[in-house]
């Protein structure tokens, strides 16, 4: 039985000022929940340390949004994952497609990047998905397989297991635009199968291990309905995680 995760990335948003006014107000809304399913926030660098604060004893975990493959050295701009370890965060998003896209994180850099948070002793959450072109083009499979495939090929099968796989299509992020609950299911249920056919051994316990989460405009409306799709097993909320009451409401529905 996969325990269902919801995690909320703020993405570049938030200030000293708004996200103690945040916390305040959802640290309740979620306080329920923390049994049933495993929270995290995931708020931009400079805003670890306050929000770890925050977070205290609630048992609701602390994110990160990226980091470096390096360990440490000239790597002007980058965070280690040890530094992020070191800082209290549970897990790290690796290979979010605005890294992709806007900052150039091949496939090759994202599975490098995957490596050094499993090292520092964190979960990565490896979010993959298609474009609107790629998938007009009948190409989600493809894009998606060469995705999980880097990162097979970097840390091998078993390693996969000790992550979050994030299914975000890019149509779908920010847009307001959702995927149908068809969509997301066969993506799901293809990934799982993927995993599942990529090593002769174990891995049909790793690919029944692993949770995939769903991420691209979840919010309270459309939660319940994409929550209760079977091989969904939580969510990774952009927008929506920066507003009490809808966040709150997405975490009920899981
Ligand atoms: O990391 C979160 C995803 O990019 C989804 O963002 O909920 O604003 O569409 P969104």
């Amino acid at each position: 039985m996969r325990k269902p995760i919801l995690i909320g990335n703020w993405k570049m948003n938030g200030s000293l000022h708004a996200n103690q006014a945040l916390m305040v107000r959802v640290l309740p809304r979620l306080r329920m929940f923390r049994k049933t399913i495993d929270l995290a926030v995931c708020p931009p660098f400079p805003y670890l340390f306050q929000v770890r604060d925050l977070l205290g004893y609630t048992g609701i975990a602390l994110g990160a949004q990226n980091a470096s493959s390096f360990v440490s050295g000239a790597y002007t701009g980058e965070v280690s994952a040890t530094m992020l370890q070191e800082m209290g965060c549970r897990y790290v998003l690796v290979g979010h497609s605005e890294r992709r896209a806007l900052f150039a994180e091949s496939s090759l850099e994202v599975a490098a990047r995957y490596r050094s948070v499993l090292a520092a002793g964190l979960t990565p959450v490896l979010c993959v998905g298609e474009t609107l072109a790629e998938r007009e083009s009948n190409q989600t499979g493809l894009v998606i397989e060469r995705q999980l495939q880097a990162v097979i090929d970097e840390v091998g099968l078993a390693a996969m297991a000790n992550g979050i796989i994030a299914y975000e299509p890019v149509w779908a992020i920010g847009t307001g635009k959702t995927a149908t609950p068809e969509q997301v299911s066969r993506v799901h249920q293809e990934i799982r199968q993927f995993i599942a056919n990529s090593a002769p051994e174990a891995s049909d316990d790793i690919s029944q291990q692993l949770r995939v989460i769903y991420g691209g405009s979840v919010k309270a409306a459309n939660a319940f309905e994409l929550f209760s799709l079977a091989d969904v097993d939580g969510g990774l909320i952009g927008g929506a995680s920066l507003h009490a009451d809808e966040f709150g409401t997405i975490a009920g529905a899981l």
